[in-house]
C-alpha cells in the first residue's frame, strides 16, 4: 500500500486542532469554502483526474475510502490516521486490503495548503473526491455538503463493523441500519460497489462446499457460478485472484 506521508497527517492533525477549538457544530453547507477557498472543488477534481488518468484503479479505491471511511464512526476522515505504539488505526484494519490510494487525497490536501492554509478538512476533501470519481465514471454528479471535521479517533477493531462480504440481504439490511441508512441508501451504496474488483476471499465460500447439501450456493445463477469458480481454482494460491465486480465496468 502506498505509505501516507506523516506530512499529510500533520496538516490534518493542525487543521483538527484549530477546528475543535473553534468550532460547535455547524450545519454542513455547499458553500462553506465559498469565501474562504472558492477553487477547493477545482483543485481536488483536477488531482483526482489526473491521478485517474494515470492509474484505472483510483477511481474504485477512492470510492471505497469514503465508503470504508464513512462506516466507521462517520465521514471524518479518520480512515487516514497513521497507527501508533499504542493505538492500531482503522486503515490497519482487516478489510485495508481493498482500500489504497492514500496518494491522491495527500496531493489534494496539500495543493489546499498551498492555496488556502488551514481550511480544508481531510473529511470533504474525501467526499468531493468520492463524488469526483463516481461523475468520471459516468455517475451522478451531486452538490458536496462541505464543512465537515476530521476525527481523531481511528480503531482498527472498529472496521468489524464494516458489512462483511458474507452478508446476506437481512444482515446488510441491518447493518446499514445501524448507520441510519435505510434500503435505498443500501441499495444505492450497492450498486456503487460495482466499481471495481473483488478478491476471490470475499466470495468462495458460495462456490465449493457450501452446504452438506449443495456444492454451491443454490440461489446463484449456476453458469455464473461456474464462471467464477473458473477465476478462483482451488486451492487458491493466488491471492490477487478475484472478478470485475460489473464486468462491464472498468477497474
Ligand atoms: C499527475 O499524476 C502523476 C501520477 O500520480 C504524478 O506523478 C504527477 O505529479 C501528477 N501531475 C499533476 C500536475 O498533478
Ligand atoms: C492491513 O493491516 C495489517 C495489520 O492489521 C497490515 O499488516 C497490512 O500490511 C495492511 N495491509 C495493507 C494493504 O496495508
Ligand atoms: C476497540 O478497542 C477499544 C480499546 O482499545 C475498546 O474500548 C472498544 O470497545 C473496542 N471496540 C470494538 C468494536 O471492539
Ligand atoms: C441471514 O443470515 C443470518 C445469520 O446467519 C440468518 O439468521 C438469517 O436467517 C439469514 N437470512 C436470510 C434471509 O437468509
Amino acid at each position: 500500500m502506498a505509505a501516507f506521508a506523516p506530512k499529510t497527517i500533520v496538516f490534518c492533525t493542525f487543521f483538527l486542532l484549530l477546528t475543535t477549538l473553534s468550532q460547535s457544530r455547524a450545519a454542513l453547507d455547499v458553500h462553506y469554502y465559498d469565501k474562504t477557498c472558492p477553487q477547493v472543488e477545482k483543485i481536488i477534481f483536477q488531482t483526482v483526474y489526473n491521478a485517474s488518468m494515470h492509474d484505472p484503479k483510483v477511481p474504485a479505491r477512492i470510492l471505497r475510502m469514503f465508503f470504508h471511511d464513512c462506516f466507521i464512526r462517520g465521514c471524518d476522515a479518520s480512515l487516514l490516521l497513521d497507527s501508533t505504539p499504542g493505538n492500531q488505526a482503522e486503515k490497519d484494519g482487516p478489510p485495508n486490503i481493498s482500500v489504497r490510494s492514500f496518494y491522491v487525497i495527500e496531493e489534494a490536501k496539500a495543493k489546499l495548503e498551498a492555496a488556502c492554509p488551514h481550511t480544508v478538512s481531510c473529511a470533504d476533501i474525501i467526499g468531493i473526491a468520492a463524488r469526483d470519481v463516481v461523475t468520471m465514471s459516468r455517475g451522478p454528479y451531486w452538490n458536496v455538503l462541505k464543512g465537515r471535521k476530521d476525527g481523531r479517533v481511528s480503531r482498527a477493531n472498529e472496521t468489524i463493523n464494516l458489512p462483511a462480504p458474507t452478508f446476506n440481504v437481512s444482515q446488510l439490511i441491518q447493518s446499514f441500519a445501524k448507520r441510519g441508512l435505510g434500503v435505498t441508501e443500501l441499495v444505492a451504496l450497492s450498486g456503487g460497489h460495482t466499481l471495481g474488483f473483488s478478491h476471490c476471499s470475499s466470495f468462495q465460500a458460495r462456490l465449493r462446499n457450501f452446504s452438506s447439501v449443495h456444492d454451491v450456493d443454490p440461489t446463484m445463477d449456476s453458469e455464473f457460478a461456474l464462471k467464477l469458480r473458473k477465476q478462483c481454482p482451488k486451492p487458491n494460491r493466488d491471492h490477487s485472484a478475484g472478478e470485475l465486480l460489473d464486468s462491464t465496468s472498468l477497474l
